[in-house]
C-alpha cells in the first residue's frame, strides 16, 4: 500500500511540474496574440470617409450640406459647420460629431450607426484626427 502511494504521488509531482511547464509556454503566445490586437491607427480614408458616405452625405455633402456641414472630405470634416467645428482632434467626448451620432440625433431621421462603426470614428479622433 505504501508503495502504491509512493508512485501515486511521484505521479502527481511529474503532473504537477508538466502542467506548470505547459503553463509556462503558453504564456509566450498569449503575449505575442496581445501585441498583434493593438490595433492600427483608423485610416480616414478607408474606414472614416465609408461610414460618413453610408450614414450622412445624404444631406452633408457639397450637393446638399445642411448648416454648411460637408462630410465628404477631410476638410469639409474638419472644417465644420456654419456654427463652428465639429471635430475636435484628440477629444472624441468635446466632438459634437460624435455627440449629434451617439445621442440618435443623426442621421436625422435615418437608423442610428451601428455602435461598432461608432467607435471607428471615435478611435480616429482619439488619434488626433489625422488625413491618413
Ligand atoms: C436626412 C438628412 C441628414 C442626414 C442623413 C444627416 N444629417 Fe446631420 N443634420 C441634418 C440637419 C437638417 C441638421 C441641422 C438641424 C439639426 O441640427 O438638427 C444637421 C446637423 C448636424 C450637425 C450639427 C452641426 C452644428 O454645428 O450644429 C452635425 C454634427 C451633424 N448633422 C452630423 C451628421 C452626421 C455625422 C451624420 C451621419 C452619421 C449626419 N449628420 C446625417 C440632416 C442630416
Amino acid at each position: 500500500m505504501k508503495l502504491r502511494s509512493d508512485v501515486l504521488s511521484a505521479l502527481t509531482v511529474t503532473l504537477g511540474i508538466a502542467f506548470a511547464v505547459q503553463a509556462d509556454l503558453g504564456e509566450e503566445p498569449a503575449e505575442r496574440s496581445e501585441i498583434g490586437a493593438t490595433h492600427a491607427e483608423v485610416s480616414f480614408a478607408g474606414e472614416v470617409l465609408p461610414l460618413l458616405e453610408k450614414h450622412c452625405w445624404e444631406c452633408h455633402s457639397e450637393q446638399s450640406a445642411e448648416l454648411g456641414l460637408k462630410l465628404d472630405s477631410y476638410e469639409g470634416v474638419m472644417a465644420g459647420s456654419d456654427y463652428g467645428t465639429v471635430v475636435e482632434p484628440g477629444d472624441p467626448d468635446g466632438s459634437l460629431l460624435i455627440d449629434m451620432i451617439e445621442s440618435g440625433d443623426m442621421p436625422e431621421d435615418g437608423d442610428p450607426v451601428p455602435a461598432a462603426e461608432i467607435a471607428v470614428i471615435r478611435n480616429w479622433i482619439a488619434e488626433g484626427a489625422a488625413k491618413n
